[in-house]
């Protein structure tokens, strides 16, 4: 399984990459929730793991969408092609119905992200979540088929 999109390209997590991941993913910028995911795939450049990108919760008909990336290729519009891209498979080849995102108030650039892949936004989701002690709020995307 590998989906390209520009340099980059969507691909199972494999031996090895273990540097680049650490590398990556090992700032407090990168709010990475520990959600168990179903399918979980490495946003791939030039071989090493830059972020990641996943699809949990699957039930049936839907699933909800998580992303990190990298904190130094942040901006170059990087998840907004790998949303895009596993979105297209979850609707179009997962046959999935509800593809699903939250986003903490504060993040405006992944809600961005979700409204440029065609996400629509349903709701704010009053204290969903608890970051750094304290209750937050979360914003509530979807997209369906
Ligand atoms: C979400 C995140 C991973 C986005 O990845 P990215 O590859 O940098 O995003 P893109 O470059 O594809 O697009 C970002 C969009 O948000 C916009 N944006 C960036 N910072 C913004 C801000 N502070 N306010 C409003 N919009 C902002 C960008 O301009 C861009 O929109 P545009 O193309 O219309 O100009 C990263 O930037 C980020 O903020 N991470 C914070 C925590 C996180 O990982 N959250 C994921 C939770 S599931």
């Amino acid at each position: 399984m590998e989906f390209k999109f520009g340099p980059y390209s969507l691909r199972p997590f494999r031996r090895g990459d273990e540097p680049s991941i650490v590398e990556n993913i090992n700032d407090r910028k990168v709010e990475r929730g520990k959600k168990q995911t179903q399918l979980n795939l490495a946003i791939n450049l030039d071989g090493a793991v830059i972020g990641g990108i996943g699809l949990s919760a699957m039930n049936g008909h839907r699933a909800e969408i998580g992303y990190w990336l990298g904190v130094k290729y942040w901006g170059r519009g990087i998840v907004s092609g790998a949303v895009k891209t596993l979105t297209r498979y979850a609707l179009n080849e997962l046959k999935l119905r509800r593809v699903y995102g939250k986003v903490f108030v504060v993040n405006k650039a992944s809600a961005r992200v979700l409204q440029k892949a065609g996400y629509k936004y349903e709701g704010r989701l009053v204290k969903d979540a608890v970051k750094h002690g304290r209750p937050v709020d979360g914003l509530l995307f979807a997209k369906t088929r």
